[in-house]
């Protein structure tokens, strides 16, 4: 290594979801889960080290990070150099592509472009297991980011020895399989929680988290069977179960973390109108307002204009499968 490198990821959306953690510190999900890598909106991020510096300079889009977004910047930096038994500070300059404001999770691309930058720069491991072993410690979700096409983090074995180690990302095989995921930007108004508090939330103390846990995992194995068949109309129908059992244990939390709002449910309406009109169209949501539609690619643009309809002054993006996390050169 020449303490220099730039990596490129794309955010991923999980068709299985990753909600509640068994251990906060090494970022150990309850359950497995299986998202879709994006081919739009990449993050790239260049880390340099600096050998005289005191401290970590972080930007995002040339702005100096600040706060608890910082915070888990370095924190990351800071795992990286006790492994790579370095105690050179570094620049870090990512850039998203993410249209600012839209609510759409950065932390899976952001955190993946990160772990395999800071590797080739620190000079660690760069194996895709272990750079999805590293990426998880920055958020969970950027595991499976680490990976292109479909991917599965198993949740691994919490509390034994090798917990750290056994939990993963990996691609996951399907058949011929490459659908389209519209995204609906509805207009979203502030946070209401982060997605780390309101999962730590759900788990201590709503009624619902374990069944929809526990039944998260017969979806899964549904899922994998789907996928290997291709078959949108299964995938799709699991998938919106999952997201919508997620929010019900959310909704069921207390105080109740509500992220759907009145645009999210005008577009679920759209989505079912689709399906009387006989086009297979089904959604997902995550810790936000936002819809994710799956759908067959030749519908797509039918299917983003009827959401766009749905969402006036929101914003509509059509995303396929898309590649994993990878260095750039220089
Ligand atoms: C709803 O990966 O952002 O998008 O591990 O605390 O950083 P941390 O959480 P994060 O959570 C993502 C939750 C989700 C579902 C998913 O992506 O699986």
């Amino acid at each position: 290594s020449n303490g220099s490198a730039t990596a490129v990821a794309h955010p991923n959306i999980a068709l299985i979801k990753y909600w509640g953690k068994s251990d906060e510190q090494l970022v150990l999900p309850r359950t497995d889960s299986l998202s879709m890598t994006l081919d739009i909106f990449p993050t790239t991020t260049r880390v340099r080290l600096v050998p005289e510096a005191e401290h970590d300079e972080v930007t995002l889009g040339g702005a100096p990070l600040e706060g608890e977004a910082r915070r888990r910047v370095v924190a990351f930096l800071d795992l990286v150099r006790e492994r790579a038994g370095s105690s050179q500070r570094a620049v870090v300059a990512t850039e998203n592509t993410v249209p600012t404001g839209a609510g759409l999770a950065s932390s899976a691309s952001g955190f993946a472009a990160l772990a395999v930058a800071a590797s080739a720069a620190y000079g660690l491991d760069s194996d895709p297991t272990a750079l999805s072993r590293l990426a998880r410690r920055g958020s969970g979700s950027a595991s499976r980011s680490v990976f292109g096409d479909f991917a599965i983090w198993h949740a691994g074995r919490p509390g034994e020895a090798d917990a750290d180690l056994s939990s993963y990302a990996e691609p996951v095989t399907t058949g011929e399989f490459a659908p389209a995921l519209v995204i609906a930007v509805v207009n979203a108004g502030p946070k209401a929680v982060s997605s780390r508090a309101a999962m730590r939330r759900t788990v201590d103390t709503s009624p619902l988290y374990e069944p929809w846990a526990a039944s998260s995992k017969d979806d899964l194995a549904e899922m994998r069977e789907a996928l290997l068949k291709g078959d949108l109309d299964a995938v799709g129908e699991i998938a919106e179960r999952n997201a919508l059992g997620m929010h019900a244990t959310m909704l069921a939390a207390r105080p109740a973390v509500r992220y759907l709002s009145a645009p999210t449910l005008t577009v679920l309406d759209s989505v079912l109108q689709l399906r009387r009109d006989g086009v297979p169209a089904y959604a997902t949501m995550d810790a936000g307002p936002n819809v994710k539609v799956l759908c067959h690619r030749k519908d797509a643009e039918r299917v983003a204009a009827v959401v766009r309809g749905a969402v006036p002054g929101g914003s509509v993006h059509v995303a396929g499968p898309g590649p994993g996390a990878r260095l750039l050169n220089g």
